[in-house]
């Protein structure tokens, strides 16, 4: 009855989850570390604003009159937006999206064919294994180097690169490694991506929290022949609800054209963007300009604060985020699997292993996106437990928190 897809559709929750479910069952709180959801950890858009924002969007929206790009206004804001980081797009050559996990799907069935291949890095955030099974697009991964930093295998990148390849994903500032990839290997990738006829899709979800940079490099305006900006307000003005998100394009003129009529249509199809918030979002985003200076400064404040800890209590090696909420420890010797249970099963902290990223072992990956009471309690629990675990003494850490 069912399609083949659909046979491939169930995740089976995995120990780790199940462990943390049975903890929740006995309403024994979790200190979920991991969860990209910063509304969890006190970054809101101001309650009042927004009710505000949103009833006189409302007032705008009272007859339907959808446009298949998105609201012009909402196209033009999104614009501004770029022109004021020096980036020039044409209001034309951006789509609306519900968020920048749907933009994907529209860019794999934009570029790709059933079979058809897109790079993409690894390790990586486990977002694209489904988008990539319902687009029928396979993945092609590309290695980040931790060992430099988690820098862009150019030349293995070039490698994997087939008469089936159609774009290259790069995600910057990149979860969870947090890199923030150059200019230098923006330049290369473009220079690759021209010679092989490719698009980049640039997921830049991160873009607002940098650490220690100030500007981001973005591959739009770049050499290559057609690029993909995706971003979207779930992050950057902490409003995942909000469903708001876009496609920005820039390249060659004859390609732009061709690229926005077919994305025209695929949104056409199903117009999924709620009116009320493409209305909203000029506003939102004159009025979240404070604030997400305000919630980048927070994060920067946080990694501070986590450095700190990780620093002072030894036995974690990291690699120094440059962007965005998460940081990759490097357990070197311990099974990352046991250490991420038996974190969450004495110190009830919610972490992933690495291999939930395609990383090589061992890793944990936390995001410091937290509560700074949270970080404070939290990350010497667990740098203990996995000093513990070291020593063979995994009961002498047992710290609940
Ligand atoms: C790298 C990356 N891209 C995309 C997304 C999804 O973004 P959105 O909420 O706009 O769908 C996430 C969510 O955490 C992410 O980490």
């Amino acid at each position: 009855m069912f399609s083949r897809i659909a046979s491939r559709l169930h995740g089976e929750t995995n120990p780790l989850y199940r462990l943390r479910d049975s903890f929740l069952r006995q309403s024994v709180p979790v200190h979920d570390l991991i969860s990209g959801n910063i509304n969890e950890q006190g970054f809101l858009f101001p309650q009042e604003r927004l009710e505000e924002i949103l009833v006189r969007a409302s007032r705008e929206c009272l007859i339907y009159r959808p446009d298949s790009l998105g609201r012009k206004s909402a196209r033009e804001a999104v614009a501004e937006f770029y022109s004021g980081r020096g980036v020039s797009l044409d209001p034309c050559n951006i789509l609306l999206t519900p968020g920048t996990s749907l933009s994907y799907l529209y860019c794999f069935k934009l570029l790709a064919d059933e079979g058809d291949e897109i790079l993409c890095p690894q390790p990586s955030y486990p977002l694209f294994d489904y988008i990539a099974l319902l687009s029928g697009v396979r993945l092609i991964p590309y290695r980040l180097v931790e060992a430099e930093g988690w820098a862009i295998d150019i030349d293995r990148l070039e490698a994997a690169i087939s008469t089936r390849s159609r774009g290259i994903v790069l995600i910057s500032p990149h979860n969870p490694t947090g890199r923030v990839t150059s200019a230098e290997e923006i330049a290369c990738l473009a220079e690759i991506a021209a010679r092989h006829e490719l698009a980049i899709i640039s997921d830049e979800v991160f873009s607002e929290f940098l650490i220690g940079r100030k500007a981001l490099p973005r591959p739009a305006g770049s050499s290559a022949p057609l690029v993909c900006t995706l971003n979207g307000f779930s992050k950057m003005f902490a409003l995942p609800g909000m469903k708001f998100g876009w496609m920005a394009l820039s390249g060659e003129r004859s390609l732009l054209d061709r690229a926005m009529r077919s994305l025209e249509l695929i949104s056409d199809t199903f117009l999924p963007v709620n009116e009320t918030v493409q209305a909203a979002a000029p506003e939102i985003f004159r009025h979240g300009e404070s604030l997400r200076t305000d919630f980048s400064r927070r994060i920067v404040q946080c990694w501070n604060i986590a450095q700190e800890i990780l620093d002072s209590t030894g036995g974690c090696h990291y690699v120094k985020p440059q962007g965005g909420f998460y940081v990759t420890l490097s357990l070197d010797g311990l099974d990352e699997e046991e250490a991420a249970s038996k974190i969450l099963d004495r110190n009830h902290i919610l972490i992933h292993p690495g291999y939930f990223y395609d990383m090589a072992p061992a890793h944990l990956v936390m995001s410091f996106a937290q509560k700074p009471e949270l970080l404070r309690v939290a990350l010497p629990a667990l740098t203990a437990t996995l000093s513990g675990l070291r020593a063979g003494h995994p009961a002498d850490c047992k710290k609940n928190l």
